[in-house]
């Protein structure tokens, strides 16, 4: 501290002391200065030694906070964190609040006829009415159930009577019925009574002639009818089961197996209703080994039963080839010649060694076209079946041949015509150019 100091020091401290000491007074000055007149005392000694440091005194109040500072600039924007677990699933909301009530919709569909009511009480009796007019005649009774079955003797007797006795009262009802006519006719004008003289002469003459055409098959004349039918002779086509074969030489057709083994191909018709009579013939060929009844004798073969194929031939049944009619069998030559007596017909020559299948019994043709050498062809000259050409003395397979008739039980069944053989038609076939079939 330099001296000049200490004496302002000093002064300020006299000048403060007074100020007290006296009652108030004001210094004033526009400028703010303040001049003081001093008066020094004496001289300072020397500066003494430094005294004890005293104690250090209490520390000052707190002072109060500085200003906020100016808001730093926005840091940048961090980097998007890691998602957090799938929360717990929260527990099921309560049930909303009931909706209000909807508009009505619109009018439904018309409902279905409802079911009749109840039938109301029976009425009183009322009074009697009037007799009602005559009726329509009732429906037409059910077929009965056939009769005896009459013998084909009485059949064509019955049928013959009926005839006679029929066809000639309804010519002379027709005839008188003409004659009347005739006599009005007489009162017409010259020019149209002599016209229709003419044409009644004619209707006269017509009648007069007319032949009551009995329908006779197997001998017996009756209301046969047709089942099944084909005569390629006649330009007829083959039933779809067969195929057409022709004879290279004659051009002629006839229809045969398709089989490319062991089998059968077969032809089914429907009967058109009951029967008790089948009338029927079949005109065919041999062609290459035909062996009769083999298939049937033949253990490797093994064709024991009707709906086998247990012939070399036409094999004729009913429902469902359950029932045997006919078979027209093929064999292999007219006599044994080195081959099994089982290939021949029964009716073959040297020895007979050989029978049909029981299920067939005696209801059977059987013939051979090729006499006495196996030949691998078509015997086209030699038709089967028809009593003709049966050259072998001792062959007697000409003797039962044309038609054929079975007298039945009572069936509607239908009718299997089956063209049969131990192997396929290639080996083995019959070429047929005419197969009839008739029941009643
Ligand atoms: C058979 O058919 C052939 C060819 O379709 C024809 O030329 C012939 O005139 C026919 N014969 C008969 C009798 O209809
Ligand atoms: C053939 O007939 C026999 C009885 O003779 C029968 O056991 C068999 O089931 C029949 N086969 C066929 C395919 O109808």
């Amino acid at each position: 501290m330099n001296t000049a100091l200490a004496i302002v020091g000093i002064v300020i401290g006299v000048v403060a002391f007074a100020a007290a000491q006296d009652d108030l007074q004001c210094i004033e000055n526009p400028t703010g200065e303040v001049s003081l007149n001093v008066a020094v005392r004496g001289i300072p000694g020397q500066q003494g030694p430094q005294g004890i440091k005293g104690d250090i005194g209490s520390r000052g109040q707190k002072g109060q906070n500085g200003d906020i500072g100016v808001q730093g600039t926005e840091g940048k924007q961090g980097v998007v964190g890691p998602g957090g677990p799938v929360g717990a699933k929260g527990e099921v909301g309560q049930q909303g609040v009931r909706g209000m009530k909807g508009s009505s919709g619109p009018i439904g569909p018309k409902g279905i006829v409802g079911s009749h009511g109840r039938q109301g009480d029976i009425g009183a009796t009322g009074p009697r009415g009037n007799p009602g007019r005559a009726g329509f005649p009732g429906p037409k009774g059910l077929l009965g159930s056939p009769g005896d079955l009459l013998d084909s003797a009485q059949i064509q007797s019955l049928t013959e009577t009926v005839v006679s006795s029929t066809a000639p009262k309804i010519q002379a009802t027709v005839m008188q019925s003409i004659t009347e006519v005739e006599a009005k006719v007489k009162v017409l004008n010259q020019a149209l009574r002599e016209e229709v003289m003419i044409e009644l002469q004619a209707l006269k003459d017509s009648i007069g002639s007319l032949e009551i055409v009995e329908s006779k098959k197997c001998g017996i004349v009756g209301p046969w009818r047709r089942v099944a039918h084909f005569d390629t002779t006649n330009n007829d086509t083959c039933p779809p089961v067969l195929q057409t074969v022709l004879n290279p030489t004659t051009g002629q057709k006839a229809c045969g197996r398709r089989a490319s083994t062991l089998g059968c191909d077969l032809w089914q018709v429907p009967s058109k209703g009951l029967y008790t009579s089948v009338c029927g013939k079949a005109r065919g060929y041999q062609s290459g080994n035909t062996l009769a009844f083999f298939p049937y004798h033949f253990p490797t073969y093994n064709q024991k039963t009707l709906n086998s194929s247990y012939v070399n031939g036409i094999s004729i049944t009913s429902g469902n080839l359950g029932r045997h009619i006919w078979t027209f069998a093929v064999g292999r030559t007219e006599l044994v010649t080195g081959t099994s007596a089982d290939a021949m017909c029964p009716c073959a020559l040297n020895p007979p060694q050989t029978s049909p299948p029981p299920f067939i019994g005696d209801n059977y043709y059987c013939e051979s076209g090729l006499r006495n050498r196996i030949v691998f062809r078509t015997a086209w000259e030699d038709v089967l079946w028809d009593g003709q050409g049966c050259f072998t003395a001792g062959n007697t397979c000409c003797a039962r041949s044309g038609w054929f008739h079975r007298q039945l039980s009572p069936s509607s069944d239908g009718i299997q015509v089956r063209w049969c053989g131990y192997a396929g038609a290639a080996t083995t076939d019959i070429p047929t150019d005419l197969v009839e079939i008739w029941v009643m």
